[in-house]
């Protein structure tokens, strides 16, 4: 993929603070697909956080949480132990780029976003990226390439939150491109840009209002139990090479039912946008939302009620966003439409990068 108009490569620049910025991101469809190897098509969106970083003497890290008011520092190579919420992302962050073999230096972090937490924005795996690359530049090192540095945010959401999540919100904060959604394999993974024409439409999210919780014990981390489960009981590694769901106990039978047609359903996508089909666009994330209601059980009442806000509102299609159990609805809206109260038009910005 091109990325000439973001800069993640260190330049050299004594003594001064840096800052790098990372976006959130919305996932226009496959969803829950991403650990099974699946298909996704998301693109980051213009808001997301920003972390700067000023040189500091010493082997101390320094973070400052500016929208919480909290703070927490600890020394390079004593990241373990104390630490909750944000403060594992942090302490995460330095200690899997040092294991990397990136040697990393004392500093001051301030950590601010224009994201809403907790809203299905992904605002975590921006926290996530924005603290590596402002860690590597503060430390005037080069941060791994975009694929491995995904994989380096995914691994310190699973080993330092205990959130199993898998590579869509890096890899879209990191990847994405103004004006294109990115069609990810996962099996790869290979990424391809397409373009976001909407012909005058408008996408935009709603917040539920419920918080959604990726954490350790959360109905996410069941999820992935159940595919693997549905893995073992089909003789097959991964759900990517599920061809059907005849056979499985029930709610095994339906979760892979859920997989199977998401992947056909970001494609289908796909070739609507390509072939300028809106309604066919808003008909699929109908599609999406059924399949996560009904069959992968993703849903809570407040999301139904948010979908229906917008379906009210004239949406062409509407459905629930990122891990489900809260969070935010995404929804098409024909062109002029009035969004209902609350509801944030959103559009593809740029990839992650330094300032
Ligand atoms: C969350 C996770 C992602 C993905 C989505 C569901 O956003 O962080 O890895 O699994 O849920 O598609």
């Amino acid at each position: 993929m091109r990325h000439s108009n973001t800069r993640l490569e260190h330049t050299p620049r004594e003594g001064r603070s840096v800052q790098a910025f990372a976006p959130g991101r919305v996932n226009l469809i496959g969803e829950h697909t991403d650990y099974n190897d699946g298909l996704c098509l998301p693109f980051a969106v213009e808001r997301g956080i920003t972390v700067t970083a000023e040189p500091a003497s010493g082997a101390a890290i320094e973070a400052h949480a500016e929208d919480l008011g909290e703070r927490d520092s600890f020394e390079l190579g004593a990241e373990s132990g104390a630490g909750e919420g944000w403060r594992r992302f942090v302490r995460g962050a330095a200690a899997e780029l040092q294991r990397e073999g990136i040697e990393l230096r004392g500093c001051r972090l301030t950590i601010s976003g224009d994201i809403p937490l907790g809203a299905g924005l992904s605002s975590s795996a921006a926290v996530c990226v924005a603290l590596c690359l402002a860690l590597c530049e503060i430390a005037e090192a080069s941060p791994p390439g975009r694929i491995p540095l995904a994989r380096l945010c995914s691994r310190v959401e699973n080993d330092w939150t205990g959130a199993q999540t898998g590579l869509l919100d890096p890899l879209a904060s990191l990847c994405g491109e103004r004006g294109q959604a990115v069609r990810i394999d996962m099996r790869g993974p290979e990424l391809r840009p397409v373009p976001l024409d909407l012909r005058g439409h408008l996408l935009a999210v709603l917040d539920s209002g419920a918080s959604h919780d990726l954490s350790a014990d959360s109905g996410y981390n069941e999820r992935r139990e159940e595919c693997r489960a549905a893995c073992r009981a089909l003789g097959i590694d991964s759900l990517r090479d599920a061809t059907s769901e005849a056979g499985l106990p029930d709610p095994l039978d339906r979760r892979v039912r859920h997989v199977i047609s998401e992947n056909e359903r970001v494609d289908a996508t796909v070739a609507a946008l390509e072939r300028g089909d809106l309604d066919e666009v808003g008909a699929l994330l109908d599609a999406s939302h059924r399949s996560l209601r009904d069959d992968y059980e993703v849903s809570v009442p407040e999301v139904e009620r948010a979908v229906e806000t917008c379906r009210q509102a004239g949406a062409l299609g509407a459905r629930i966003m990122g891990g489900g159990f809260g969070g935010s609805v995404l929804a098409l809206f024909p062109p002029g439409a009035q969004l209902p109260p609350g509801a944030v038009r959103v559009e593809p910005g740029p990839a992650a990068r330094l300032l």
